[in-house]
């Protein structure tokens, strides 16, 4: 069995082949990662001497070496992590993208339709759903909410999505998708927020969060996405979306005043910036259907995740 994994040198891709090489011992697993500035080499480094691992620097928008590597490795899972991720680069230009995130994907699945795949797996986010108000008791989004993003790069993945079920409806193409909260833990780039909040403590920065500092996100350890991703491929049923849910929604002023108490710092070094134009307010998903149709439940309290990561950062 060979797994493909793009994106496989940024945050989670990380940590995903991390995961699978752990669980499954003999499992091919083709990394491929055009490094960009996100990306790490520590699993690279790491796998240097696995004869089943194999990572591959191509650019998923090249369409001539993403089928070259089809036709060598005929991959039977795909997981596409590869993606531009962060919010506020895409506000600065949204070109980059629309070409990584929904060109890259649409070459993906062309090669998927040519060269065959047991399993097409798109990672998204809950972020395509857009948000929700900070008071009030509107009900939590389920995988049937109307698509509403409300930046550009979760625009981009609302995008991904639309045509990654299009190849399923269109040419029956064995997709599933995945729809995320924010994730923490190790490998993850410095200018994401939890990064940055422990890197700004361990130097004595300030810490600068956006607007009043009201807005909610959801958090879950990187590790319980693996699994649900890993579960999904086992158990999820095939053309279906799953929401993976956090183990705690946190205003970003409580995170950043709960990780200053855990690392003992001043919570003045907390410094409001003008806030992001767009911001999401409130993100809340409802993942009934994965915890259904796969068994999974996150393993990882917030308290036990904070403490490794801010270990991991020190
Ligand atoms: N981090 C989160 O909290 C979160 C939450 C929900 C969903 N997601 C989704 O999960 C996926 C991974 O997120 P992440 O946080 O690990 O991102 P990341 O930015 O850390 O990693 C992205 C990786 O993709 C690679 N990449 C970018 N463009 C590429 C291209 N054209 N060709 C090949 N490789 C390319 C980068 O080099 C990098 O290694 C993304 O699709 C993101 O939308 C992330």
């Amino acid at each position: 069995m060979t797994l493909a994994v793009t994106g496989g040198a940024g945050f989670i891709g990380s940590n995903f082949i991390l995961y699978m090489r752990e669980k499954y011992p003999d499992l091919r697993i083709i990394s491929i990662d055009c490094l960009t500035y996100a990306s790490n080499r520590f699993v690279i480094d790491k796998l240097s001497c696995d004869a089943n691992f194999r990572f591959s620097k191509t650019d998923i928008c090249d369409r001539n070496e993403i089928y070259r590597l089809f036709e060598e490795e005929k991959p039977d899972i795909l997981v596409n992590f590869a993606a531009e991720s962060h919010v506020d680069r895409s506000i600065d230009g949204s070109e980059q993208f629309l070409r990584t995130n929904v060109l890259g994907t649409g070459v993906l699945l062309d090669a998927c339709l040519r060269y065959g795949i047991k399993r097409f797996h798109q990672i998204s986010t809950d972020e395509v759903y857009g948000d929700l108000p900070l008071e009030g008791d509107d009900p939590p989004f389920t995988e049937s909410s109307p698509l509403n993003p409300g930046n550009p790069y979760s625009a981009s993945k609302a995008a991904a999505d639309l045509l990654v079920l299009s190849y399923s409806r269109t040419h029956g193409l064995p997709i599933t998708v995945s729809r995320s909260v924010n994730n923490y833990g190790p490998l993850q780039h410095g200018e994401k927020f939890i990064p940055t909040v422990i890197n700004s403590v361990l130097r004595g920065k300030n810490i600068p969060v956006y607007g009043n500092g009201k807005n909610v996100r959801g958090w879950l350890y990187v590790r319980d996405h693996c699994a649900a991703v890993d579960l999904i491929l086992k158990n999820g049923r095939e053309g279906e979306i799953y929401n993976v849910g956090a183990t705690d929604y946190l205003q970003n002023i409580e995170l950043a005043e709960l990780i200053c108490d855990r690392m003992r710092a001043s919570r003045d070094l907390i410094t409001f910036v003008s806030d992001r134009p767009g911001h999401d307010r409130r993100y809340d998903i409802d993942c009934t259907r994965l915890k259904t149709d796969t068994g999974w439940s996150p393993e990882t309290a917030f308290s036990a995740g904070i403490e490794k990561t801010i270990e991991y950062y020190k």
